[in-house]
């Protein structure tokens, strides 16, 4: 059976309405467990604070609606948990409760998890880890183009509450073999986006080097959270979570002359592959990308 019982935390958050969205059409049950609830058809909310583990382990051993009591046979057990909820950048709360929560959180998410036997979890990370993004001044990244090997190494507490995140999912994957994988997203766009700020990233790159040009389409996450659902067996991985292309209009090799000058390529890349690669997601998990942001801007608006 494809379709899946998933514990969705953060859903009702910018990217997580468009990936649970997503995960609907493709069959599945989704309990949203976050601190506001999701409006959207066929959604089951849950209000539990990530923070708290009693919330998480009473979230992850609960029903998901009234309908789930009618068979009698108890609550039935979640496939997967898929984890969003966060503070999501910096300078929204203090450094140390943006720390805190990310951290915490998710520690008590996958501890939840593993210890109630589901066997499939999947994070948000962040492109922030790698470094360059909520730097102090511009930083060069080591090598491009970004992938999932490089040795991550931020300098701010959120990108750094994601790298801590990341090894909490290592080493609870290590002791319990489950697969739990973690995804670093890159700038998520909604469908709305495109045409808002897309014209300003083509007249200005500058302002996307912080993200290393990339973008992911929200409705391709959850393309990406899906595959993540379906691909059993990988143990504990790292996946960059971008799109196929920078979200600029110069070529790649000239783009990274430009605003990362000196900085090694380390492979041939496509005319406008991304720098931030997404190679590991098309060739691990067969992605492919529906939503290149050419379908809903033009080059020269
Ligand atoms: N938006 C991006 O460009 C981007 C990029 C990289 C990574 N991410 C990561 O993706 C995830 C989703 O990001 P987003 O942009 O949708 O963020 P968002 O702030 O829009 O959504 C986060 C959701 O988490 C919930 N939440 C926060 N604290 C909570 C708590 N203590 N308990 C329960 N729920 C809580 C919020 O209510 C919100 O609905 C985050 O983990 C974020 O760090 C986002």
């Amino acid at each position: 059976m494809t379709a899946k019982r998933i514990l969705f935390t953060g859903g009702s958050g910018k990217a997580g309405k468009y990936v649970i969205a997503y995960l609907l059409e493709q069959g599945h049950r989704v309990l949203n467990v976050d601190l506001v609830a999701l409006d959207y058809p066929g959604v089951d909310n849950l209000i539990a604070d990530i923070t708290d583990s009693g919330h998480m382990f009473n979230a992850m051993s609960s029903y998901a609606g009234f309908d789930e009591m009618e068979s009698g046979k108890g609550v039935p057990k979640f496939d997967a948990v898929v984890h969003f909820a966060a503070v999501p950048r910096i300078l929204l709360k203090p450094d140390n409760e943006t720390f805190q929560v990310n951290t915490v959180g998710t520690y008590n998410v996958i501890e939840a998890a593993v210890k109630l036997g589901i066997e499939k979890v999947i994070i948000a990370s962040s492109e922030t880890t790698y470094g360059i993004c909520f730097s102090d001044g511009k930083t060069n990244p080591s090598v491009l183009p970004l992938e999932e090997d490089y040795d991550v190494d931020p300098m701010d507490s959120y990108g750094l509450s994601k790298v801590v995140n990341e090894q909490t999912a290592r080493s609870f994957q290590r002791r319990s073999g489950f697969d739990i994988y973690a995804l670093r997203i890159g700038n998520v766009i909604e469908p709305h986006e495109y045409t808002e700020l897309f014209p300003a990233f083509f007249k200005n790159p500058e302002v996307r080097r912080r993200n290393a040009f990339c973008y992911i389409d929200a409705r391709d996450l959850g393309q990406i959270v899906d595959l993540c659902l379906k691909k059993d067996g990988l143990g504990y991985q790292v996946f960059n979570a971008g799109n196929d292309h920078n979200g600029a209009i110069i070529p790649s090799k000239k783009l990274a002359e430009q605003f990362f000058h000196g900085v090694t390529i380390t492979r041939e890349m496509g005319e406008h592959e991304a720098l931030y690669s997404n190679r590991k997601i098309r060739e691990v998990l067969g992605f492919k990308e529906q939503h290149n942001w050419k379908k809903y801007v033009n080059a020269d608006d």
